[in-house]
């Protein structure tokens, strides 16, 4: 049985690997479970799935995870851990062959690396590892023999369409995008964009922070920087298409001009499944992931509004420019997103406060981890100057509830 651990086990993508694990008995033993706040969550998770070793966001959150395992009459042993030394522990057990990537933001990113240098396989979630350490991880993995394989559909997608080329003749990849909840809006009421607007994507239920970057199409962009780091391809090469109906995941346009495309349901558990049980395909369980092809009757493709959605052209100058950019493009876009849910800015604020973050970033290449972390807390700070009052966003520097002045 393959050990798992799976960082981000009460989120979304973590919540659809334990799904994944539940229907197929006797493929997976979970032995590390790693969560944040979530700690009622958590142990309904160890309750049912018996790992060795879990680990909570903060050491406060110890002692209420153990309460709540004795409340429930849990008496098996385990090892409970916090923070990031826990998540490294817990991604790095010995126990444990295949790691699931699949925390919030950078918070999996040292853990992630760290299984990738202990020889671990890796099934990868978390985009901001590569967006914010692309080089440093691929290298390291690279250099143990570690697999990383992706879990983002669109990235999953373009790996099974690999199986019927190699990567020197592709000519072009396409990341398809469903365009989010604004697709249609016009520009002049995206100032008017209020956080359950933006949280309701229309097809994938997920994350808070992924649904935001899917409405501005921050999430393209990141997508756009994790398929350079994985498939070794520049910038030029990587396009995106927006395609509403979600059915084709992303494709490959070979040398020869075939085009091979990965089409399937818009459900998580085909791309983590994949990922677990790569290079078996396993039958999947239940007819809801069964994709009717009959039923379908147009697919639509267009490029997508660089003007209204300016976020995707950030994320490609901060490729183009390498070094730091990416990694403060990530940390602008996590606090900025923030700052939107929280009501502080408004929903076109988000790319102001990432381009002014991107102005004061210098273009040092990050050797080290420790240059990362250093990199994406100086991106924040800049990020919060820029929210504070008279900080420089321009026109745009109302709170969020000031709509009606311009
Ligand atoms: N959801 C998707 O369909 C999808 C698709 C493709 C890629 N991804 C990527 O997968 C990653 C996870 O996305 P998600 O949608 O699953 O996010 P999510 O639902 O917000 O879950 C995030 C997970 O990280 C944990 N976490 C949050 N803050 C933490 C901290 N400070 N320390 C330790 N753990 C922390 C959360 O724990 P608590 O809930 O216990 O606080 C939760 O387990 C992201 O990088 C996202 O871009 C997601």
């Amino acid at each position: 049985m393959k050990g798992l651990c799976i960082l981000g086990s009460t989120g979304s993508i973590g919540q659809n690997t334990l799904r994944v694990v539940r229907s197929l008995p006797g493929r997976f033993r979970v032995v590390g479970l790693s969560a944040g706040k979530n700690v009622e969550l958590l142990a309904e998770q160890i309750t049912e799935f018996a790992p060795e070793i879990a680990v909570v966001g903060a050491a406060d959150d110890i002692e209420p995870l153990r309460r709540l395992l004795l409340a429930g009459g849990y008496r098996r042993p385990i090892k409970v851990v916090a923070g990031p030394a826990g998540r490294i522990e817990a991604a790095t057990w010995a126990e444990v062959d295949f790691v699931v990537s699949a925390s919030h933001g950078i918070t999996g990113l040292e853990a992630t690396y760290e299984a990738l240098r202990a020889g671990k396989q890796v099934g990868l979630a978390n985009k901001e590892t590569l967006v914010a350490a692309g080089e440093l991880v691929m290298r390291t993995a690279q250099g143990q023999g570690a697999q990383l394989i992706p879990i983002d559909s669109e990235h999953s997608a373009l790996h099974q369409c690999l199986r019927s080329g190699s990567v020197r003749e592709v000519e072009r990849v396409v990341l398809t995008a469903s365009g989010g909840p604004f697709l249609r809006t016009p520009r002049q009421n995206f100032d008017l964009i209020a956080p359950e607007q933006a949280l309701a994507h229309p097809i994938w239920k997920m994350g808070g922070r992924i649904t935001i970057d899917s409405a501005t199409l921050m999430n393209k962009g990141l997508e756009v920087i994790e398929a350079h780091w994985l498939f070794g391809l520049p910038a030029s090469r990587i396009e995106v298409l927006i395609h509403p109906e979600s059915t084709i995941h992303s494709m490959i346009e070979f040398c020869d001009g075939s085009i091979v495309a990965q089409l399937a349901v818009a459900d998580m558990r085909i791309p983590i499944q994949y990922a677990l049980t790569f290079p078996d395909r396993i039958p999947v369980n239940g007819r809801r992931l069964r994709l009717d092809l009959g039923a379908l009757r147009e697919l639509h493709f267009e490029p997508p509004d660089g003007a209204r959605f300016p976020c995707l052209g950030l994320a490609r100058s901060a490729l183009e420019q390498g070094g730091a950019l990416p990694c403060a493009l990530n940390a602008a876009d996590e606090v900025a997103v923030e700052a939107f849910l929280a009501r502080k800015i408004r929903f076109t604020d988000i790319p102001r406060v990432i381009e002014g973050v991107l102005a004061r970033t210098p273009g040092v290449n990050l050797g080290k981890l420790e240059d990362v972390f250093e990199c994406d807390r100086e991106a924040r700070v800049r990020a919060l100057e820029l929210l504070g009052p008279g900080a420089g966003l321009g026109h745009s520097q109302h709170l969020y509830e000031n709509k009606g002045d311009d």
